[in-house]
């Protein structure tokens, strides 16, 4: 038996990141045989046509522009005022809901999820969220205590299962005090799925109405790290306008990050942003949150605070980002619909793409047709349900004839689309 001195509630825990694992992979094969002879369709980075990490050019001047103290002070545990006051005006544009918004800084998108699930859920509760998600969401549940819980996304004719996502809510609130429900929309890790109006509208008149009356909580997570590459930049969040004027047993909890919007991945610099009809909500999200910030990381990255503030300080500089975004925004969508066409072409099915990052093909059987794929350097992420291709990374150059290689994969392997 191998030796462990991990607590209890430790032992056995271990994060062999399946993304991570088929990066490295990928990378070490390109500095063998040269980045052209790889297709790494792993990162959920943006990396332009020859594949370089994209950073953005006005972040790159706001970092380089950056004081010694504005580089290492300490920040405020909450984070600067103006860095709050500009993750506000930058999340929600011209569609601030009314109500009580409050802010604290976050390491990343992660940060906030990690701090509703520790603050709104108790020991041993499900936290819902759709089949279809981002894979750290059940470490973070199961780091906690908690367990995650999935209603299927997306229904047979392709459109958000409202039922499935009824019948979950139901059952949770009829069992537990507080219902935390993430929900990743628009441009959803791994699908690129997103609710419409209408499917907002249902959901939340939906909710009011399982909580109305009664001695129960709803947090509702919006988890919008793709956010600024999802659409037009006031189109895509006209949805935010939704979660003003709702009962005080519905907070709303925005997952926003600097992480893609401003492509500081790697600084670890988000925010947690509270929608509530009630002072006393509000006030509460702040005090609870900064307690749980000191108690865990403490203060945030003080120079991608201000890096993010003197961009959104400047209407030039802002000007000058969504130029970049629209960019990058046009690149994504581009090698996107180059896979979907080239798919469609030769019958390779896929899930309702509308934007983002990636693309998934669902299938049984991923496994082995990512295992097959690698033999001929191309680079996947085998889910327990499909397989996810990063449209971010991959180029238009490398996008083409993927499909039909993919295709031929699913083939030869007998996995079952
Ligand atoms: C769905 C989703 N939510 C949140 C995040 C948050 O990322 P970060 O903690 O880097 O801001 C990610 C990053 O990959 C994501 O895919």
């Amino acid at each position: 038996m191998t030796k462990s001195v991990a607590a209890p509630q430790a032992k056995g825990k271990s994060a062999e990141d399946k993304i991570f694992g088929a990066n490295n992979r990928a990378t070490a094969l390109a500095e063998q045989l040269g980045a052209d002879k790889v297709i790494n369709g792993t990162v959920g980075s943006i990396l332009d046509e020859d594949g370089n990490l994209v950073m953005l050019d006005v972040v790159q001047k706001a970092y380089k522009a950056l004081t010694p103290k504005e580089i290492v002070a300490y920040a405020p545990i909450q984070g600067y005022p103006d860095y709050l006051e500009a993750v506000i005006d930058q999340c929600f544009g011209e569609s601030r809901p009314e109500g009580y918004i409050r802010a604290c800084a976050t390491s990343g998108g992660s940060g906030v999820l990690h701090h509703v699930i520790h603050n709104y859920s108790e020991w041993g509760d499900d936290i819902l969220t759709s089949d279809w998600h981002w894979g750290a969401y059940n470490s973070m549940c199961t780091d906690n205590g908690r367990h995650l819980r999935e209603f299927e996304l997306i229904g047979p004719d392709g459109k958000f299962n409202l039922e499935s996502f009824k019948a979950n809510v139901t059952d949770m609130v009829a069992k537990q005090y507080n219902t935390v429900i993430i929900i990743n929309s628009p441009a959803n890790n791994p699908t690129g799925f997103a609710l419409s109006s209408e499917d907002w509208d249902h959901v939340l008149a939906f909710l009011k109405d399982v909580v109305n009356g009664k001695d129960k909580n709803i947090i509702l997570v919006s988890d919008v790290a793709y956010l600024d590459y999802s659409g037009e930049k006031q189109e895509c969040r006209k949805f935010f306008k939704k979660f003003g004027n709702l009962p005080s047993n519905i907070l709303v909890v925005v997952a926003y990050t600097c992480s893609k919007g401003f492509t500081m991945y790697g600084q670890r610099m988000g925010a947690m942003i509270c929608v509530t009809s009630s002072k006393d909500v509000a006030d509460e999200f702040v005090a609870i949150n900064q307690y749980t910030s000191r108690a865990t990381w403490s203060n945030s990255n003080s120079a991608a605070m201000k890096a993010m503030v003197n961009i959104c300080k400047d209407p030039k500089k802002v000007a000058e980002l969504d130029a970049e975004r629209a960019e990058y925004l046009e690149l994504i969508k581009e090698r996107a619909d180059l896979f979907m066409k080239e798919a469609k072409e030769c019958g390779l099915k896929y899930l309702p793409y509308l934007s983002g990052f990636f693309i998934t093909i669902p299938m049984e059987g991923s496994q082995k047709v990512c295992d097959l794929m690698e033999k001929e350097h191309i680079f996947l992420v085998p889910l327990g349900k499909g397989i996810r291709l990063a449209v971010c990374s991959v180029s238009k150059k490398k996008i083409a004839g993927l499909a039909a290689k993919i295709k031929a994969a699913v083939e030869a392997t007998g996995a079952k689309q």
